[in-house]
């Protein structure tokens, strides 16, 4: 073929073609692609402007014009193409998702309730299948609630200074002392003065002494049950109470009810559990409530009977779970809170 018609042809293809392969690349890597096959070292434009020793002389100055002119077209698309793919390349990652999905997961290990909250639940859950209602109560509370209306005599070593928690003390005169409870038998008071009987109800929560051994924190937690109706005895206690520690410990754990004072019951006892071959571990306080609490809350100790008991929950998970010092069960360690 002549080598004129050869060149002609060849640029005449190359610029027919050349705006559709850079324009149909979708990346850089393919646009990088396409235009190394015009313009590359073994580019077809290139090739043909190798070709150019074989055009006559008076043809080599125009010819050589148009393929340069090609050349430079060419060059322009590519540059305005590769900034085109890089400005759509930014702007979809600044309105894209702002995760990155082909990172690797971070390992988050499930948590689960903490020990003292588990056994509450499961303590609340037996009761509660049993009738009785679930009441709340506050962790600070009046002096008088706390110990006068629940018949503690005014010198009860109990109510000294030196064995609660005062939020605020106020000179003689002043009834009204705020104190971090000593136990939950509060509620006792709060529910019976809002309501006449027949109640039933059960309460869990934080309680506050200056006790401080691998047996007691100064913060531990409580239970309280009591019921109240017409005609209530000490043996309605003894079985509520045996069905309680039967479900929580198993069919096969002996009770044994021990006589106990507090001043908001009488009579009263202390209950001590045993699993078989064991030794005898007092688990709770109970008891009739007694009549001048009746009366201080306004019910007819004529005319009504009621049983109270008061567990702890920390000391209940202690023997369920094997752990050995309550402080374990706040120092909040992972590794511990885990294990069990
Ligand atoms: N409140 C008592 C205590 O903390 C326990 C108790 C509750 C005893 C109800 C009798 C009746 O020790």
């Amino acid at each position: 073929m002549d080598p004129v018609e050869k060149f002609e042809t060849g640029l005449r293809a190359v610029r027919a073609e050349y705006r559709e392969a850079l324009e149909g690349a979708a990346d850089e890597q393919s646009l990088r692609a396409a235009n190394a096959r015009l313009v590359g070292p073994n580019g077809r434009l290139t090739q043909l402007m190798k070709g150019m020793r074989e055009v006559p002389a008076d043809r080599r100055r125009e010819l050589g014009r148009a393929a340069n002119a090609l050349k430079a077209e060419i060059a322009q698309l590519f540059e305005g193409r590769l900034e085109a793919i890089a400005r759509a390349a930014l702007e979809a990652e600044l309105t894209g998702p702002a995760l990155d999905p082909t990172l690797p997961g971070r390992q988050v290990p499930p948590g689960h309730l903490h020990a003292i909250t588990r056994v509450k639940h499961e303590l609340l859950d037996i009761f509660t299948s049993l009738g009785f209602e679930v009441a709340d109560a506050p962790e600070a509370d009046t002096h008088e609630r706390c110990f006068d209306m629940l018949a503690f005599p005014p010198d009860h070593p109990a109510t000294d200074m030196q064995d609660t928690f005062f939020l605020t003390h106020t000179d003689e005169g002043d009834p009204v002392t705020t104190l971090l409870r000593t136990h939950t038998s509060t509620v006792q008071i709060r529910e019976m003065s809002r309501r006449p009987p027949p109640l039933a109800i059960v309460s869990a929560g934080a309680v506050f002494r200056r006790d401080d051994d691998r047996t007691h924190s100064p913060m531990f937690h409580q239970l309280e049950g009591f019921l109240v109706d017409e005609e209530v005895s000490f043996t309605h206690l003894q079985g509520v109470l045996r069905v309680f520690l039967e479900r929580l410990f198993g069919a096969d754990i002996e009770v044994r009810f021990r006589p106990s004072y507090f001043p908001f019951v009488e009579p009263g006892a202390e209950v001590d559990v045993r699993r078989p071959g064991g030794e005898w571990m007092e688990i709770l306080g109970c008891g009739m409530i007694h009549a001048q609490v009746f009366e201080n809350v306004g019910y007819d100790p004529e005319k009504v009977r009621g049983f109270a008991f008061g567990l702890g929950i920390d000391r209940i998970a202690m023997v369920k779970y094997g752990i050995p010092n309550i402080k374990l069960l706040f120092d909040n360690d992972v590794r511990f809170l885990a294990s069990f």
